[in-house]
């Protein structure tokens, strides 16, 4: 089966010369969620960013739906939405309603509607008394929801969440758990949290330095203790 989206040999340095992804190879089927755990450095934000059309790999490709993308990263951006590790990279807007709503009038969607489903997204999260405030004034958990919100309201084809669950109080955690595990969409996302991974997602990856070196059920995977050991996790 074709794959929908999929990394054959990608490698990636940073302009520094820090190497970040070594010939990694990984591919996501149509309604597939997968976890991306390993420690800290191993190249999973990178990666993301390549699916989501910001980095162009240094060597290697990406496939989109079995189409190799090459320099036509506009068709990444299109089809994927991304959550970045950091929401500060994501918000920027004056007020949380205008954040949220940004995407889609970016895409031409008049300003009621666009602000409609903007405010509906935020009630699911259960931030709605949010609207009025400027991001950057609210705590790290508020900003993440917020980053999330703003990635769902456009209703991407294929979701890339880096560390989704960090930072959130438990309820909001679970909130956004019930949320995304709802969603028939792909995913992928790259998280510590392995309690999160083993609810929302078929597959996970280990990845290691820059390479993923294992796959699997997540139950399985991450039952082994061994196996996570020798990787950091
Ligand atoms: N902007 C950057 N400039 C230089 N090196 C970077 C940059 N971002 C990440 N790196 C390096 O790339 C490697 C992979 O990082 P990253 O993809 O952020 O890993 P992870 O998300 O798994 O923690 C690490 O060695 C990291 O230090
Ligand atoms: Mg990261």
């Amino acid at each position: 089966m074709t794959a929908l989206l999929e990394a054959r040999g990608l490698s990636y340095a940073y302009p520094d010369g820090t190497p970040a992804l070594r010939g990694l190879s990984f591919r996501l089927d149509a309604c597939q969620k997968a976890a991306l755990v390993g420690a800290n450095g191993s190249g999973k934000s990178t990666l993301l960013l390549h699916f989501a059309g910001c980095y162009a790999p240094k060597s290697g490709e990406i496939l989109l739906r079995g189409e190799p993308v090459g320099k036509n990263l506009q068709a990444l951006r299109d089809s994927a939405g991304m959550v970045f590790q950091d929401p500060d990279d994501q918000l920027f807007m004056p007020s949380v309603a205008e954040d949220v709503a940004f995407g889609l009038l970016a895409r031409k969607t008049k300003a009621a509607p666009a602000l409609a489903a903007g405010n509906a997204c935020l009630e699911r999260l259960g931030i709605s008394r949010l609207g009025s405030r400027p991001p950057h004034r609210l705590s790290n958990g508020e900003k993440r929801l917020v980053a999330i919100a703003g990635i769902l309201v456009m209703n991407p084809e294929i979701i890339l969440l880096d560390e989704p669950s960090s930072s959130l109080d438990p309820q909001a955690r679970r909130t956004v758990i019930s949320i995304l595990k709802e969603l028939p969409k792909p995913m992928i996302i790259a998280t510590h949290d392995l309690e999160m991974a083993r609810a929302l997602c078929g597959t996970a990856v280990i990845m290691h330095r820059g390479r993923a070196v294992a796959e699997g059920a997540p139950d399985e995977l991450l039952r082994d203790g061994k196996l996570l050991e020798q990787y950091g996790l």
